[in-house]
């Protein structure tokens, strides 16, 4: 009995959470009747809720997000839409434990650093019926910017509709005197992208920079990835996955690096922040050969494969087409839960992802209260 177990761990507590008080303002309960059912179901987990004339299930999403993100992803438009869906966000207050917290039915984070992880990883061990969103091993490991691209390297996808791989890297750990030799043994060809290995969320690890020559390279500060730099038209495709949902949006990214900028130029450059700040190239009038998105049957294959691979439900992978070619595509950088609030229709799609998740984990395990 499901219903009946979950009511049992209630406590005072639980009576103060953020999911309870909105639960009763934002349902606008009219009668006792309903008012005495509210308070029971909003201390279970997605319970089932008799009030008359139907039934409502309610689904509780903790959140731990930072406050950056949470004014970027739990808009009012989200929030409003999720509760006539039947989900309410909590935030979660990570300086005190997580299971006096809830109940939750999943857990939405994107917190770093050890601590955290460890929290979390207790948490499913002892709640195993609760949701984690995305396992925090899955997490780092989109967080070095070698592991990030080797599962799209091995992936090595081929297919009628197009071809999907990184661009030629090489990872240097320390002493930047050795990276000239390196990238010559290695025969990567300048220009090359050098970018901090580790993403840890800090400015410093998207400050990246443009090589144009041998000898500079030894002015870089390891550890780092060198990647060459692909020709792509300044046109760049984000591909917003949400769990089974694929979005793409375009963006404007660095201009061509022509054979004869090469040649007059050497030094390190320094990128402009182009990642977050790149303006839509959605509506811009661009050449139909580089503005053209990824055939969909592609992204799909790619984006199955990696959320298996992956093992992650919310990320975001930056791809370019190389300019002069129709079906050559590069993955660039992957992200775990990117900024949503730039995925056109993000409110629908994350919430019907949310109610998905847990009708499968439902059907897969039964809860035992009917
Ligand atoms: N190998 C590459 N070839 C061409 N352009 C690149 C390459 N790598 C990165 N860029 C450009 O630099 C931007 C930032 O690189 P990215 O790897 O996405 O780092 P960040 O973590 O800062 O988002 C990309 O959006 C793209 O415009
Ligand atoms: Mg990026």
């Amino acid at each position: 009995m499901r219903l009946k177990e979950e009511n049992a761990c209630k406590n005072e507590g639980e009576k103060e959470n953020g999911g309870h008080v909105r639960l009763k303002e934002e349902n606008g309960f009219k009668n006792e009747v309903e008012k005495d059912n509210e308070r029971v179901t909003s201390q279970s987990l997605y319970s089932t809720m008799i009030s008359g004339a139907y039934q409502q299930q309610k689904l509780v999403v903790g959140y731990a997000l930072t406050s950056k993100k949470v004014k970027s992803f739990l808009q009012p438009k989200l929030e409003g839409l999720a509760r006539k869906k039947g989900i309410i966000f909590v935030a979660i207050d990570h300086h005190r434990p997580l299971s006096d917290q809830g109940p939750f039915d999943i857990v939405l984070h994107k917190l770093t650093g050890k601590e955290w992880c460890q929290i979390l990883e207790d948490y499913g061990q002892t709640h195993p019926e609760v949701t984690v969103l995305d396992p925090p091993d899955a997490i780092q490991h989109v967080h070095n910017r070698q592991s990030m691209l080797q599962d799209v390297a091995d992936l090595n996808l081929s297919d009628s509709h197009g071809k999907v791989g990184v661009p030629r890297q090489l990872v240097i750990k320390k002493d930047p005197s050795s990276i000239p030799d390196a990238v010559t043994r290695a025969g990567l060809m300048l220009p090359l992208v050098a970018k901090p290995l580790v993403v840890d969320g800090s400015a410093k690890s998207h400050e990246l920079s443009l090589a144009y020559d041998q000898l500079s390279l030894s002015l870089l500060e390891p550890p780092l990835v060198l990647q060459e730099f692909v020709n792509h038209g300044g046109v760049l495709f984000k591909v917003y996955i949400v769990g089974e949902a694929i979005k793409v949006v375009r963006r404007f990214s660095l201009p061509d690096v022509n054979k004869r900028e090469l040649l007059n130029n050497a030094g390190v450059f320094q990128f402009p922040r182009v990642s977050s700040a790149a303006a839509s190239a959605d509506d811009a009038d661009l050449d139909p050969c580089i503005a053209e998105l990824p055939p969909r049957p592609l992204l799909e294959k790619l984006a199955r494969e990696l959320r298996r691979r992956l093992g992650l439900h919310l990320f975001n992978i930056d791809m370019i087409r190389e300019h002069g070619t129709r079906d050559r595509f590069y993955v660039i950088d992957i992200n775990y839960f990117p900024g949503y609030g730039k995925m056109p229709g993000y409110e629908h799609i994350f919430t019907d992802f949310l109610l998905d998740l847990v009708q499968s984990k439902h059907k897969r395990h039964p809860p035992n209260n009917s």
